[in-house]
């Protein structure tokens, strides 16, 4: 069915009010009709990342936009450019365009995805931004994800613990750091008795050493690396010969000092190194597929929800660092 206009004239929309952590509430106006190629979605949870991200309902369709039907559950992706993957530039919600934090969002359909259904709504809030950063970490060059490998994430945020839970789908086993001995011990029970290890970056400084330890000597196949200069060369260290670093974010100290060594180890370890960034449509829906045929769940990695009459609390939990996963804030 397609419906040609909007059915509101405005929506409700939080703002971060400029140098404070605080949201302001304003009723802003919708375009009426859509745009041809849009959908309008009501949003009904938002995942808090540096960047939001929303998981909601298409309730109006543009004249000419045949992907998606009223009812449909979706989500738009945060590189509005990243299509195929092979675009040159990138533009992402809550940097050159408005975050989603609102009750309602207009979208051009082809930037939007279709959630898997067995998902709730604040789970598949997590998708487009960590799910999607984790899964872009894990696959191969393929674009698929092996069976079988062994990896290290590093902390107990949103993209480590989204990477955990499909790791351990794909029977991979996995060692994770933190600073926190009670967050590694929450994060262990997340996967099957003995898949997942940790490793406190804090209290073991060279926790390289540990990492070879833990794989007999011969180091992860796969390190989903945060740290950034702090830790690259650890990373290489603790990271097999012919494996592979995905190089999510920058968490640490950078110091170009630190990064004494890792030409020559990475010549010497022919480790692949790669930059990861979110990750495109065509992914996001190879990650649903997968998603999809394990049954994968995600409601055990999200660490807070806060409904809309805490959202105001929400951007401060998202700073103390003191949950485990996600943060999602839920609209209806
Ligand atoms: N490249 C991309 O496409 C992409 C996409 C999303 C996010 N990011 C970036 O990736 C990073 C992680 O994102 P996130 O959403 O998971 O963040 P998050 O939920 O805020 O989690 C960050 C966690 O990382 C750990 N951490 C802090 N400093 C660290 C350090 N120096 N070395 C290693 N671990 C450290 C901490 O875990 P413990 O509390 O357990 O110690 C912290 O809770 C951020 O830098 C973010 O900006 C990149």
């Amino acid at each position: 069915m397609s419906v040609a206009s909007s059915i509101l004239n405005s929506r409700t929309v939080y703002r971060r009010t400029p140098n404070s952590r605080t949201l302001s509430r304003s009723s802003e106006s919708l375009p009426n009709p859509l745009p041809p190629t849009s959908i309008l979605i009501e949003v009904h949870a938002v995942s808090l990342n540096y960047r939001d991200n929303a998981a909601g309902t298409v309730v109006a369709l543009g004249s000419h936009a045949p992907r998606f039907a009223i009812g449909d559950r979706v989500s738009p992706i945060l590189d509005q450019d990243a299509i195929t993957g092979d675009e040159q530039t990138r533009r992402w919600l809550g940097g050159e365009f408005d975050g989603v934090l609102a009750s309602h969002v207009v979208m051009d359909e082809q930037v939007c995805i279709r959630i898997p259904e067995h998902l709730d709504w604040t789970e598949a809030a997590c998708l487009p931004n960590a799910g999607l950063t984790a899964w872009s970490s894990l696959i191969n060059a393929q674009g698929e994800l092996p069976a079988g490998r062994t990896a290290l994430l590093q902390g107990t945020g949103g993209v480590s613990m989204m990477a955990l839970k499909l790791a351990i789908a794909a029977g991979w086993k996995v060692i994770m750091t933190s600073s926190s001995d009670s967050k590694l011990a929450d994060v262990q029970a997340v996967g099957p008795e003995g898949r997942v290890q940790g490793i406190n970056h804090r209290s073991e400084p060279a926790w390289e050493e540990k990492v070879l330890k833990l794989t007999d000597g011969r180091g992860v196949d796969l390190v989903v690396e945060n740290g950034g200069m702090e830790s690259l060369v650890q990373s290489l260290k603790a990271v097999r010969k012919g494996g592979t670093i995905s190089q999510v974010g920058y968490l640490g100290k950078q110091d170009t000092a630190a990064l004494a060594g890792f030409v020559s180890l990475m010549i010497d370890k022919t480790v692949t190194s790669r930059g990861i960034n979110v990750g495109s449509c065509r992914e996001f829906e190879r990650m649903n597929r997968f998603i999809e045929m394990t049954g994968l769940r995600f409601d055990d990695v999200i660490g807070r929800v806060y409904g809309i009459d805490h959202i105001q609390e929400a951007p401060e939990g998202l700073q103390t660092g003191s949950t485990i996963g996600k943060i999602v804030i839920t609209l209806k």
